[in-house]
């Protein structure tokens, strides 16, 4: 302080005058705090921590107050030097009974004094001592952006504590104004996210302050109301609010002229301070102090979960909820720990595999290769949960390229491993949202598309493992090569790139993508495979098709194809639609109403067994899901049977899970005859397979084969062993992901987290026997899913947390019976056991750095039951499955 140079003077007549000069001429500013002058002002911070939809009466919350003294110690015609002092600073929070609060001072707080820097009366920098800790530079530019006003109603934009914000000024009177903010830069600083929007989080927010000023036009109050509301997008009830009220209040004016700085510009003023001093944007930094996490290790952290994370809890609540609690430690480890970890828990490799894949850090990419070294199974088991993160670090990626370019010793010998590794790598460089451009992006395109291109040859098996890459990787410029396999390749070809492109977003596709889906579908240049078919009318069909088109499906309808099988598949197809969209199902009926030839019973009601069909699983306390099932027969023989799951929020739906049977070549034993077209014998001669596809959340995994061959199916007949439910996938993968801050208007920092689990088992079955003339398919999922969200706000002395957990178990299952003695008749059953969703919700007051520390929790829980149930399928169904089981 002593190096600065104040000098007495009084600056009142000059004031006065300049103010007379100002009063008339808008352009110019009024003085919040006039030329010279001092004000003393009550400053009062409450924040609010809420949960969403509590009746809990509890309150969580802080309240900060303090004394402002403001001096103006320097001022030319526009600009002006502020100087304030924080003075008896308190922190508050309510205590368990009514209307008792627990108060303390805060005596480790700075008296020294910071310094606003105001041009043309603007707010632009704050003059702070440099060992301040953020939380308090923040409230210094917090207290700075309410000296920010402007004189005349409109929108502007306006840089300040919260960044650069839309702000609509309305000027009440000439005393009072408001001021109100919609949409700030640092209200969306965000760390992770996912895209798909059932995954995310809903953020809204908004700030209005309200100013009273003197006739003269000093500031006498500045009142900055903001509420911050998080919720999940799947689940709007469930979240957190932050409430935060930022009061500035004149209580005097100063009698004692105040001592001025004299330079003869603001640039030298504020030099003059930088011994002691530096200056600082207006713009607020995050406090990164409110998102740490407990000093548990992440060694310590296991040893307190090894029950839960246990083998027998695969597909349990305890399993999903305890990733959820363990990730956020785990992304913070290193290598080195994790080694030690996987080396002292060998019962827990497998879940460890999981937890390590959504850490998606190098030091645990590089722990997994270290310690798993050449065990396949582990090694596809981590990637299989790594292909669904969103943000690996990008060695990650570059890693498992080189991986895979490797020759020699390092080669990935073991087919499987190499294929899930393709698979992996595909899926990372889809999700990180490269740009078109981007080096690695390129790198890997090529990889795959040399493989496919050159190094497969005519080797089939080959070509569909980079097809199915190419569907993982999800580039829009391969679009045209997959259209081309999919006109022109071999039927396994043609199919796997129909499945591909069914796989991307519509949006890449244009009219003469659709035109050649057209022709895959109505086959007007050759014949193509059912399933072929069923993926173009699937495309067609999401692309929003014109009156016309519709119009032609539904001739098609009344065509000579023979293929009962398909022309019932568009018939369920248009049901499932019209069930779901009101507009579709009006197109549909306008198109019918047109065509009495196709509105009837005969051609509305196809023989065949092909089943499409979309049910509601949960709905409101629980997610909204649903399933969709498409058994696609084909000359009596189930071809391929799926069930896939949905999360949706409000109009957009991910998939969370698929499982795909497929077989081919059993039609020879046994085949309908009924179903038999001229010149079409394609598929009859396939090798006898089966198998099984699974994907999870979008990402294609490499197929799991039952059997190849006939004479494997033979062995699998005899011994019974494709009878064997097969697991066909335990994993714990990652759901929602998301971090982010937000700045508040009083400087706080405001942190929230969201991380989703399903921890997945899921089963399926083939049984066939020749003797009997039967078969069945079983598909089980036991599921359970965990969502953990944390909201937290606060500064230095205090901190407000709301923490939440919801979990539940949803399961189902589907039996597929299909019995050709006599006729073919195939019967399905869905059934989707009782559910419990739990909920429980921590509120938390922490009053931390005073005297004495201070702690308030408020608890909360709530269970919700949904009975079991037997989902109705439709009519056709229920006849045949009274005649198979009666
Ligand atoms: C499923 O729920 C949606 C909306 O939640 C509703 O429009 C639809 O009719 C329901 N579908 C079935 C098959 O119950
Ligand atoms: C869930 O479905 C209900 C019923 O259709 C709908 O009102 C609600 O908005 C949906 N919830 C979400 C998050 O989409």
């Amino acid at each position: 302080m002593s190096s600065l140079r104040f000098t007495r003077y009084s600056t009142r007549i000059i004031v006065f005058i300049v103010f007379l000069i100002n009063c008339c001429n808008l352009t110019v500013h009024s003085q919040l705090v006039q030329f010279g002058g001092q004000e003393i002002y009550g400053l009062n911070n409450k924040v609010t921590m809420k949960e969403l939809n509590s009746l809990n009466s509890q309150e969580t919350s802080y309240t900060f107050s303090s004394l402002l003294k403001v001096s103006s110690v320097w001022n030319s015609k526009n600009d002006q030097l502020l100087q304030v002092t924080f003075m008896d600073n308190r922190v508050t929070a309510p205590q368990k009974k009514a209307n008792k609060a627990y108060s303390q001072p805060i005596t480790k707080m700075p008296d020294r004094p910071f310094y606003i820097s105001l041009r043309n009366g603007k707010p632009i920098n704050v003059i702070a001592h440099t060992y301040r800790d953020q939380s308090l530079l923040n409230m210094e530019r917090a207290v700075a952006s309410l000296f920010q006003i402007q004189y005349e109603s409109g929108h502007t934009t306006e840089v300040d504590v919260l960044g650069e914000c839309k702000t609509f000024y309305s000027i009440r009177s000439t005393t009072r104004l408001q001021k109100l903010k919609t949409d700030c830069s640092h209200w969306d600083l965000r760390i992770k996210y996912r895209t798909e929007k059932p995954f995310g989080i809903r953020l809204s927010s908004q700030e209005i302050v309200e100013y009273d000023l003197s006739a003269e036009g000093k500031l006498m109050k500045a009142k900055s109301i903001e509420t911050h509301h998080m919720a999940l997008e799947a689940q709007p009830d469930i979240g957190s609010q932050v409430q935060s009220e930022f009061l500035l209040e004149h209580t005097a004016t100063g009698e004692q002229p105040v001592n001025q700085l004299i330079f003869d510009n603001l640039d030298e003023a504020i030099e003059s301070l930088l011994d002691w001093y530096r200056v600082f944007d207006i713009k607020g930094d995050v406090d990164g102090v409110i998102s740490e996490t407990e000093d548990q290790s992440l060694t310590e952290q296991i040893s307190s979960y090894l029950e839960d994370l246990d083998d027998n809890h695969i597909g349990k609540e305890a399993m999903a909820k305890a990733f959820a609690k363990l990730l956020p430690v785990a992304r913070l480890t290193k290598q080195f720990e994790f080694e030690q970890i996987i080396e002292n828990y060998g019962d827990l490799q497998f879940q460890l595999a999981d937890l390590l894949a959504a850490v998606q850090t190098i030091d645990a990419h590089k722990a997994v290769y270290e310690s798993f070294r050449s065990d396949v199974d582990l090694l596809e088991q981590y990637l299989k949960s790594l292909a669904v993160g969103t943000h690996p670090q990008i060695t990650i990626i570059e890693d498992l390229l080189e991986r895979l370019k490797s020759l020699g010793n390092e080669r990935i010998e073991n087919d499987k491993l190499r294929d899930t590794v393709v698979q992996t790598l595909a899926s990372l460089a889809r999700q990180v949202g490269f740009e078109p451009d981007n080096a690695l992006l390129v790198k890997i395109r090529s990889f795959i598309l040399h493989n496919l291109e050159k190094e497969c040859a005519d080797d089939e098996s080959c070509k569909t493992l980079y097809i199915r890459a190419l569907q993982n990787l999800q580039d829009p410029s391969t679009i045209d090569i997959l259209l081309n396999l999919a006109l022109n390749g071999e039927t396994k070809i043609s199919v796997t790139a129909m499945q591909a492109l069914r796989s991307f977003p519509v949006s890449h596709f244009n009219k003469k993508h659709l035109q050649i889906f057209l022709q895959i579908f109505y086959q007007t240049r050759k014949k193509y495979d059912t399933s072929a078919r069923t993926f173009a009318l699937e495309i067609m069909l999401t692309m929003k098709p014109s009156q016309e088109m519709l119009g032609q499906l539904l001739d098609y309808l009344n065509s000579n194809d023979k293929h009962f099988e398909i022309k019932t598949y568009v018939i369920q197809k248009l049901n499932v639609l019209s069930e779901k969209c009101v507009k579709f199902r009006s197109l549909l009926q306008k198109c019918l109403k047109e065509r009495p030839y196709i509105n009837n019973y005969n051609i509305m009601a196809q023989k065949g067994l092909t089943t499409v069909l979309s049910r509601n699983l949960s709905w409101r306390p629980a997610f909204n899901e649903s399933l969709l099932s498409i058994q696609e027969i084909y000359r009596g023989v189930l071809k391929r049977g799926s069930v896939e799951l949905f999360l949706s929020a409000e109009q957009e739906e991910t998939s969370l899970c698929k499982l795909d049977i497929y077989t081919s070549g059993l039609t020879s034993f046994v085949g309908d005859s009924d179903d038999i077209s001229d010149d079409d014998d394609n598929y009859d001669n396939s090798p006898v397979t089966a198998g099984m596809e699974i994907s999870i959340q979008n990402i294609l995994h490499r197929p799991l084969v039952f059997f190849n061959g006939q004479a494997e199916l033979m062995g699998h007949v005899w011994k019974g062993t494709a009878s064997q439910p097969t697991p066909a996938l335990q994993a714990n993968t990652l759901t929602q992901d998301v971090e982010h801050y937000v700045m508040l208007a009083s400087g706080a920092t405001a942190y929230m987290r969201v991380i989703g689990f399903r921890s997945i088992d899921l089963y399926g079955k083939v049984e066939l026997s020749l003797w009997n003339r039967n078969a069945q398919t079983e598909i089980m999922q036991k599921t359970a899913a965990s969502v953990h969200g944390i909201m937290k706000v606060g500064f230095t002395y205090a901190q407000l947390t709301n923490e939440f957990m919801l979990s539940y178990e949803p399961k189902i299952s589907l039996l597929a019976d299909l019995d050709f003695y006599s006729g073919v008749k195939l019967c399905i059953q869905l059934q989707r056991p009782e559910m419990f969703l739990k909920y429980t919700n921590t509120r938390s007051v922490v009053l931390q750095e005073i005297a004495k520390r201070y702690t308030k929790k408020v608890n909360s829980k709530r269970t919700n039951k949904f009975p079991g149930s037997t989902l109705a399928l439709n009519q056709k169904n229920n006849e045949m499955c009274n005649i198979i089981f009666q």
